[in-house]
């Protein structure tokens, strides 16, 4: 649950782009062939009407049901080229997490500045300062 609201929030892929190769009928919408399009997932990621008023705070609760599958979260996109990494990326974040969290304490310093930025992938713009106090 923190891991993906982790990735709700700060979706490493900002934006995903398609082609399409033919016409294609969505609806009313018509969409030509050789149109490029940009799937905005920042900004579905954060959309209120998608995900209610907190969209914008940290809530890993909104991810407790277990059935959670959603076209409104795309941290590794969506469909046939979906990324083919994602089960093992998850797996590697729960590990290196709970590595960290059975061996130390972790706070954030007071010098730290939440300033996310977008470069190809999103980053903090001055990275993360925290302490890391030993358990044992
Ligand atoms: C947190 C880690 C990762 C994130 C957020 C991520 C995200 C993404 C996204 C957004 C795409 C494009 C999907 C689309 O266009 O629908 C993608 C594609 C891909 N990813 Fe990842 N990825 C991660 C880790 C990995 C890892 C660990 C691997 C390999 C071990 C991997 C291999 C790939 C490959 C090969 C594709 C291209 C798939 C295709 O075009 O068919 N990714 N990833």
């Amino acid at each position: 649950m923190v891991i993906n609201e982790s990735l709700r929030l700060y979706p490493p892929a900002t934006l995903l782009p398609r082609m399409t190769f033919q016409d294609i009928k969505l609806g009313d919408l018509h969409i030509p062939k050789g149109l490029s399009i940009w799937i905005p997932v920042l900004q579905i990621h954060h959309d209120k009407e998608l995900w209610g008023n907190d969209a914008n705070e940290f809530n890993p609760e909104r991810f407790s049901s277990k059935s959670f599958t959603s076209s409104r979260f795309l941290p590794f996109g969506a469909g046939p080229r979906n990324c083919i990494g994602q089960t093992f990326a998850i797996m590697e974040a729960k590990i290196i997490l709970a590595m960290l969290l059975s061996q130390f304490r972790i706070t954030i310093s007071s010098t730290y500045r939440h300033s996310p930025m977008v470069v190809l992938t999103i980053k903090p713009k001055h990275g993360i300062q925290v302490f890391l106090e030993p358990l044992h």
